[in-house]
């Protein structure tokens, strides 16, 4: 079986679903169910015996040791994490605290399980990171797109305590032999999306007639892959990577915010028009991110050249199905809306311009 951290988030929740779709090997899914955490991802997955739930930290050394001595997993993919570049502004000490601290915990705790292994179950062992472009920092507007050996400048608190677990996991590897792999993706769109990142964000506001609220000038761009294409790819590392290796991961696909906002926007027109006009109608541009990279891009062509994997969807199939699944799943949405996303939005939009108070509609 393989151990997933973070199993009950975006990504993870994406990946357990897609690995027990196209596998029988069991999951042991260990994740803290913090706000991002949501078990109703992985509501089709109730009493199938290949998913095991733990809610636990990673940071709790006791509990990985004892889950890694119990279920004897041939890997780690390692996805818990904060991911939210805004909450990392507001409050950098949990994502130092998870990112750092809790890669540490699990390459301590992998580590002395890996060195008691023998054989072929040693050599097989494998610790699957994942991580973002974002530890690369920002890219000009004709900068070439990221490249595995381009240098770390991480520039917000979330994505400096990635590049910190990012060292660690490297140092793991040279120091003590430790069988890592590295994969930096650009960012994901996709179901089960929590809605305070942009695309659902500005779906489920659309759908409630609230503003779509676009920092700056709209025009910082990011590379969009479709979850399920960064799920397969994360499937082929860890069943081809090179040991000790990092890869990129991208869609091929960057696009300025304000692009994104607007395709949203034309898809619901198209999907679920409202009377009262287009839902481009509701853009509404607020104060900028502090700090907040311009542009990011990813050169995957190494993966592609040693693996094999190219994204599957296009933007427009991918943002297509997306809307779609949005759209047939409300509940999932409504249910995720809690009393603790509310609080975010009046910390995360409270003070930007005037236009909070509709964004706090
Ligand atoms: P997410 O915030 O949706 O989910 C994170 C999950 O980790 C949640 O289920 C949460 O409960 C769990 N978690 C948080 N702290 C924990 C702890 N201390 N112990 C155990 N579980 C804990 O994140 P995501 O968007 O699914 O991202 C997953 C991973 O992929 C992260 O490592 C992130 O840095 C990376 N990544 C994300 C993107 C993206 O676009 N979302 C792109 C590239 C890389
Ligand atoms: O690049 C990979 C990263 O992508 C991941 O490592 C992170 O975990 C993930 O959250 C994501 O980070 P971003 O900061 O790029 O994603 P977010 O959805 O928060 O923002 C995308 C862009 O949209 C960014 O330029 C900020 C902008 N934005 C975001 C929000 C929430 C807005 O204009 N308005 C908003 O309300």
């Amino acid at each position: 079986m393989i151990l997933v951290t973070g199993g009950a988030g975006f990504i993870g929740g994406n990946f357990v679903l897609d690995w027990l779709a196209t596998s029988d090997e069991p999951v042991i899914n260990l994740d803290a169910l913090t706000y991002a955490g949501n078990l109703e991802t992985l509501a089709s997955l109730a009493g199938d015996a290949r998913h095991v739930f733990r809610r636990g930290d990673i940071c709790d050394r006791a509990l990985v040791d004892e889950l890694l001595k119990t279920y004897c997993p041939r890997a780690i993919v390692h996805f818990a994490a904060e991911s939210h570049v805004d909450r990392s502004i507001h409050g950098p000490g949990e994502f130092v605290r998870t990112n750092v601290e809790g890669t540490f915990t699990l390459l301590e705790a992998a580590r002395a399980y890996w060195s008691a292994l023998e054989g072929d179950e040693k050599a097989a062992f494998r610790f699957h990171h994942v991580s973002t472009d974002e530890v690369y920092g920002s890219l000009g507007p004709d900068d070439a797109p990221f490249t595995e050996t381009h240098p770390y400048e991480p520039n917000s608190p979330y994505s400096a305590s990635k590049a910190a677990s990012d060292h660690l996991v490297r140092a793991w590897y040279h120091t003590y032999g430790m069988p890592v792999v590295t994969t930096n993706c650009s960012n994901n769109y996709g179901p089960y999306h929590f809605p305070e990142k942009l695309i659902p964000l500005m779906i489920v506001n659309a759908l409630a007639g609230k503003p779509l609220p676009v920092y700056g000038d709209g025009k910082n761009v990011r590379d969009w892959l479709y979850v399920k294409d960064h799920c397969a790819a994360i499937r082929v590392v860890l069943q081809k990577g090179r040991l000790g290796e990092t890869y990129n991961i991208g869609g091929w696909n960057e696009k300025p915010n304000i692009d994104i906002v607007h395709i949203v926007c034309a898809l619901l027109d198209e999907l679920r028009p409202d009377a009262a006009g287009s839902y481009s109608r509701l853009i509404t541009y607020v104060k900028d991110r502090p700090g907040h990279d311009r542009r990011y891009a990813i050169d995957a062509r190494k993966i592609e050249r040693e693996l094999g994997w190219r994204p599957a969807e296009t933007f427009e199939t991918g943002i297509r199905k997306t809307v779609e699944w949005y759209l047939a799943n409300p509940e999932w949405v409504a249910n995720v809306q809690s009393g603790s996303y509310r609080d975010w939005v009046a910390a995360n939009y409270g003070d930007r311009d005037d236009s909070r108070a509709q964004v706090r509609a």
